[in-house]
């Protein structure tokens, strides 16, 4: 098969979703429609579990299910679909972040009665910013929930989205009957039968056909006719460019977990989704139907076995063919790697691959190569963009609480850091170490894994950062940019690329010191 066909045949996307919306649920009831699994419960949350009586213990029961479910593939129409994991628990929300760098597209669960949470708008404001494909799925809509019209408003509301339904429910709750497809223009009518692999549809072209009445009732019809009517007048119709570029949001409703809209959902994804997007790069925008190979690391696994110091690096296939054993340069290193046994992902099984194409992850083996965003070419020098690190919510400094064991410490650090656990800053001043994370969790499960992979203890010390800036002066030479470093001195920190980092000790001071020094720039993210 030519390359151009094999890119056009993948669709990989990310589903996102506050916890407990039904992100897992659906996960699986794609795996199913897919023939991946064979029965319902196969693939495991890995989210928190609320309760857990430890959560470093709950942490590493996660790792190993976060690997097994890293990426889960699967082929549907001839097409094959590779879903990235993406955990909903804030604490990981970086994580989360970083997977979305290795999307195509994505799908937003959203729960009907709860409507659009917390993590929703984060994840949401991301995929916005950077023009991500997006569909909403409307879960649970077996259960008593929002108005559909109201959880439109709030989703156009909250979400800043502009959405066109392309489904549309029949009641909801108790009264629950089944959903109107406005993409295929046919009812589907909810049994409430979660065994049913494949749903009876009714081909109903026309609503005002009385064959409606007769399936679900003179009134439940009436309200459908009118509600349709209304859905198609109020929203925007559907236009495939909009969504591509972003610019538009098609709605699904149905229930997950009675395997019911799924298909719809599935259907409609396989014909609009984007195959593999160009990227941009330092130098220039790569198109996956380049001929050489191009990819780029978006998530490393570390030493899932304590006994050896393996790490499995997940990288995204931008651009051309990757071969097994053919070496390839390690952009920042400068130096060729050859990989002997990559790996690609098959619903829950990981194999070796001779060939891999764009859209497509696989899974490499490290020995401490790789750090995220790191990029993989042919021979071409240049850097994909878009592996940002945001500024932490908590810092601690990091102490060495066993002398005998600092090069362990080191070492220790130095690899989750590269994993991405969290961020490593050194204070100007005195080198001092300090750790920024995103959520509290993470130093649990820094000091634990430090102590059970690196055999190296720590302790933490408070430290009052309100947030973490990355600076960038107009002139490093300049009077006004030497002030800076002299009056800041005590806030100053470098990155572990070695960027300067300026950590306000609270937002009144941030504001200040941005007022001050009007020829500096304060970056909220690495990036820039
Ligand atoms: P998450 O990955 O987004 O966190 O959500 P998950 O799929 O684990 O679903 C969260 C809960 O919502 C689960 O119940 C799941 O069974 C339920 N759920 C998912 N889809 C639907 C749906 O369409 N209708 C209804 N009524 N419930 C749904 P749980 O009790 O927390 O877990 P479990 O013990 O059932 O696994």
């Amino acid at each position: 098969m030519k390359l151009i066909d094999e890119i056009n045949k993948r669709r990989t996307f990310g589903i996102i979703s506050h916890p407990d919306a039904g992100k897992t649920t659906l996960t699986e009831k794609l795996l199913l429609f897919g023939g991946a699994i064979q029965e319902a419960g196969a693939v495991k949350s890995n989210k928190i579990k609320k309760g857990a009586t430890s959560d470093f213990m709950e942490i590493e029961r996660q790792r190993g299910i976060s690997v097994a479910t890293s990426v889960l593939a699967f082929e549907y129409r001839d097409i094959k679909i590779n879903i990235l994991d993406t955990p909903g628990h804030k604490d990981f929300a970086e994580d989360t972040f970083r997977t979305l760098t290795a999307v195509d597209s994505v799908i937003v669960v959203i729960d009907v009665a709860k409507g659009v949470e917390e993590q929703t708008e984060k994840l949401v404001e991301v995929c916005r910013m950077r023009n991500i494909p997006m569909i909403v799925f409307i879960n649970k809509m077996d259960r008593e929930g929002k108005d559909a019209f109201d959880l439109l408003d709030e989703i156009e509301q909250k979400l800043h989205l502009r959405v066109t339904p392309l489904s549309f429910p029949i009641g909801m709750g108790y009264d629950f009957k089944g959903i109107y497809n406005i993409w295929e223009k046919n009812v589907n009518l909810f049994t409430g039968d979660p065994r049913k692999d494949i749903e009876e549809t009714i081909e109903i072209s026309d609503l005002s056909n009385p064959e409606l009445d007769d399936l679900i009732g003179n009134k439940a019809a009436d309200t459908l006719r009118e509600e349709a009517e209304l859905a198609q007048s109020v929203y925007p119709p559907f236009n495939q460019k909009e969504y591509t570029e972003g610019h538009l949001q098609p709605v699904f409703f149905g229930s997950a977990l009675n395997n019911f809209g799924v298909r719809e959902l599935l259907d409609c994804f396989v014909d609009i989704a984007p195959a593999p997007r160009p990227k941009e790069s330092d130098t220039r925008i790569v198109n996956p139907e380049e001929k050489e190979f191009t990819g780029f690391v978006f998530k490393i696994h570390a030493n899932m076995d304590p006994k050896h110091r393996d790490r499995l690096a997940f990288i995204k296939i931008v651009s051309g063919k990757f071969e097994r054993n053919v070496p390839y340069l390690h952009v920042r290193h400068n130096k060729k790697l050859r990989f002997s046994s990559p790996n690609a992902f098959f619903a829950e099984k990981k194999e070796i691959v001779d060939v891999s194409y764009p859209g497509d992850i696989v899974g490499l083996h490290d020995t401490g190569n790789f750090k995220i965003g790191d990029t993989l070419t042919q021979g071409e020098e240049l850097n994909y963009k878009g592996v940002p690190s945001f500024s932490p919510e908590h810092f601690r400094y990091i102490n060495n609480a066993d002398p005998m064991k600092s090069k362990q410490l080191e070492k220790g650090i130095d690899q989750l850091m590269d994993e991405g656990v969290a961020q490593l800053f050194r204070l100007e001043l005195n080198n001092r170490k300090i750790i920024g994370t995103v959520g509290a969790l993470q130093y649990e499960v820094i000091q634990y894994r430090l102590e059970h992979e690196y055999g190296a203890k720590c302790t933490y010390e408070n430290l009052n950062v309100h947030k973490a800036c990355w600076i960038e002066p107009e002139d490093e030479k300049s009077e006004e940019f030497a002030d800076f470093k002299r009056v800041k001195a005590k806030f100053l920190a470098k990155d572990k690329r070695g960027q300067l980092v300026f950590l306000a000790d609270s937002q009144f001071s941030l504001q200040m010191t941005e007022q001050k020094y009007k020829h500096i720039k304060f970056h909220y993210t690495s990036e820039f």
